[in-house]
């Protein structure tokens, strides 16, 4: 297999956990690249139904490694209610301390970031940012503040005394004086810290360079991204957006690998869109059509529970994210959600609604979204169940027409279509 890079290419939950999962038949090593346990992704098989938040999408092949990389932060206890929540559905402890690895350079993220992402949220009130709570933003900002504490210092206890004195006189000011939070004790940094490392001793990768040497000379590697383009933090709906890059960019900066490791990059859309959280969302339907999608897609948060926004398939934001998120083909998901509307619209240019101006270009300052309103190409609907066909050949015309539509607004191939949630639910077309 080529090493393959696999994105969100909306705003997250597009199914990209379904397609690294199908992907990562064929890989020997499975890397997630940036996030934490923000990302909810949704993997079924053999029956049974799986939530991934931080563990790789490939951990349900044997003999496959599954790396958390140095890009992404880890909050221990989340990762170990995840394993656990694995672990009672018939995967081994064994399985995971055989296949899971955490790259030692990884940040942690603290109790004290979960306390600032809580307190940001709910006082900014109705400019918050709708993240997900788990203390991304608060680790992704330490880490770039060169205050972060790293998977490697929690098993160096004299690295991790010194780093503490460095960190937190500021970060309790930071607690006491910006967020009116209670501030920590070293001791208590201390031992919140032995109790991350015991959770993740089992599977930290000290022997990591070596390893990532043979899997490059050897192997082939499936990059799981978390997100997706839009919440990018350089090229996303900013400041609604996560603190990392799920461009396919992204791979190379949280795996460790040149650009000339990577041979190709999926972008997975839905046949529609979603979004959970604030932010403008040109195409959103605030009406019975969104409702419909909404229970026919289940679309409900797997990390929150929210219910997600939706709206129709916006082919100015996919056209930016191919471009911006370095695409090269599309897994288009959920087509079967279509399968009983009549009409199915497709944005294909923005209209000024101050000054009546429409533009196909995507425009990056999102404090003007809420002026402009999409300008629709409206498709017949199939209006047949589609969730049993296995080639692209089996698929009504109708289906086949819009697939050729975005294929040409977005100018790269769909090769990987997906009919339904389950593995055999998806058509890899030639
Ligand atoms: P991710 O975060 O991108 O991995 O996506 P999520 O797991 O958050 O959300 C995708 C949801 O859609 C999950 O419940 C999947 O089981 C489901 N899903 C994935 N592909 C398809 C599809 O083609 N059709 C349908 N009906 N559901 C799908
Ligand atoms: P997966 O990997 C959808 C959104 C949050 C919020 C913004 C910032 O399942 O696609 P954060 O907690 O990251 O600081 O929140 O990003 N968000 C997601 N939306 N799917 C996700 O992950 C998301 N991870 C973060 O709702 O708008
Ligand atoms: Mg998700």
């Amino acid at each position: 297999m080529k090493n393959t890079v696999v994105v969100g290419a909306q705003f997250g939950d597009e199914g990209k956990a379904k397609i690294t999962d199908l992907l990562a038949y064929e890989a020997d090593f499975i890397t997630r690249f940036q996030g934490g346990s923000n990302a909810g992704h949704t993997v079924i098989a053999n029956g049974k139904k799986y939530a991934f938040h931080l563990v790789p999408s490939g951990i349900l092949y044997e003999n496959k490694i599954c790396m958390i990389g140095a890009g992404c932060v880890i909050k221990p206890d989340d990762l170990k209610k995840e394993i656990e929540d694995i672990i009672s559905q018939g995967i081994t402890r064994e399985h995971f301390e055989k296949c899971l690895k955490i790259s030692p350079l990884a940040h942690i993220t603290m109790k004290y970031h979960t306390d600032i992402d809580g307190y940001s949220e709910n006082s900014l009130g109705k400019n918050k940012i709708g993240t997900t709570k788990k203390g991304i933003g608060p680790t992704y900002t330490d880490k770039y503040r060169r205050t972060g504490i790293r998977v490697e210092d929690l098993f160096n206890k004299e690295t991790l005394s010194k780093k503490i004195d460095i960190i937190l006189p500021a970060k309790n000011k930071e607690l006491e004086f910006v967020y009116n939070l209670k501030p920590y004790a070293k001791e208590e940094i201390l031992s919140e810290c032995e109790e991350y490392r015991k959770i993740l001793a089992p599977y930290v990768d000290f022997n990591w360079q070596e390893n990532l040497l043979n899997i490059k000379n050897n192997k082939s590697i499936l990059f799981e991204g978390a997100q997706g383009v839009m919440l990018d933090v350089d090229y996303g709906t900013y400041p609604y957006v996560t603190s990392s890059n799920p461009i396919a960019g992204g791979a190379g900066v949280g795996a460790s690998v040149g650009p000339m490791s990577i041979q190709r990059a999926i972008g997975v859309f839905k046949a529609y869109m979603t979004r959970v959280g604030e932010g403008a969302f040109i195409t959103e339907l605030d009406n019975e059509t969104g409702e419909k999608l909404r229970s026919i897609g289940g679309e409900f948060g797997v990390t929150t529970g929210r219910a997600r926004r939706c709206g129709w398939f916006d082919a100015i934001s996919a056209k930016y994210a191919v471009l911006a998120g370095g695409l090269s083909e599309v897994a288009l998901t959920k087509l079967d959600v279509l399968d009983t509307f009549d009409e199915i619209k497709v944005a294909i240019a923005y209209k000024n609604k101050v000054t009546g101006k429409t533009t196909t270009q995507y425009p990056t300052d999102v404090f003007t979204h809420y002026d402009w309103e999409p300008v629709y190409e409206v498709h017949k609907g199939w209006n047949c169940d589609i969730s049993k066909c296995k080639t692209y050949d089996e698929l009504p015309q109708n289906a086949k027409n819009y697939l050729k539509r975005l294929e040409e607004l977005l100018g790269i191939k769909i090769t990987i279509i997906s009919v339904g949630p389950d593995r055999e639910q998806t058509i890899f077309v030639d």
